[in-house]
């Protein structure tokens, strides 16, 4: 078993699709251990994407993911981070594989709806960086 950071983003949730991709998430039989709604401060936003931070795009990009209320959610199941970043589909939604959400719900590459940790070791900084021990599930 593995667990995984997984988000939807301010644009997801301001336009009201947190109940369909919590149902992915759930039909696709991964375990919701831990699942919030909040805002993200900017210091936890140039934490959490401190790789991007000398790219042309990281202001916009911090300016974006603070820019309203997000949903954080701890997921496990079986290949867990791999497997979450497939129902995601590609960064930019135009090269995203159809039944994706980013191909279902995006059509821009900032603004591409969730989240989702890209190694077993970003899953473990980023559940750390979201989540106390007592708001996860065991
Ligand atoms: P994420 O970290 O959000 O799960 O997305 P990702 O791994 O697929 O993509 P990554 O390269 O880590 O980029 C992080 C987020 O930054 C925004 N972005 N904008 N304007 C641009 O060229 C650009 N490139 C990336 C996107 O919101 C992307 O998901
Ligand atoms: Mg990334």
């Amino acid at each position: 078993m593995e667990r995984t950071f997984a988000m939807i983003k301010p644009d997801g949730v301001s336009r009201g699709l947190t109940p369909e991709l919590l149902a992915r998430i759930q039909r696709k039989g991964y375990r919701l251990v831990g699942l919030k709604q909040m805002v993200i401060s900017r210091e936890v936003a140039q934490t959490h994407y401190a790789e991007h931070k000398e790219r042309p795009f990281f202001g916009s990009l911090v300016d974006f993911i603070t820019g309203g209320p997000v949903v954080a959610m701890a997921l496990e199941g079986e290949n867990a981070v791999a497997g979450w970043r497939a129902m995601m589909g590609a960064t930019n939604p135009e090269s995203a594989a159809p039944g994706t959400v980013r191909a279902d719900f995006a059509t821009t590459t900032q603004e591409n709806i969730t989240h989702g940790s890209d190694s077993p070791e970003s899953a473990e900084r980023e559940l750390k960086l979201f989540f106390s021990e007592s708001e996860l599930l065991k």
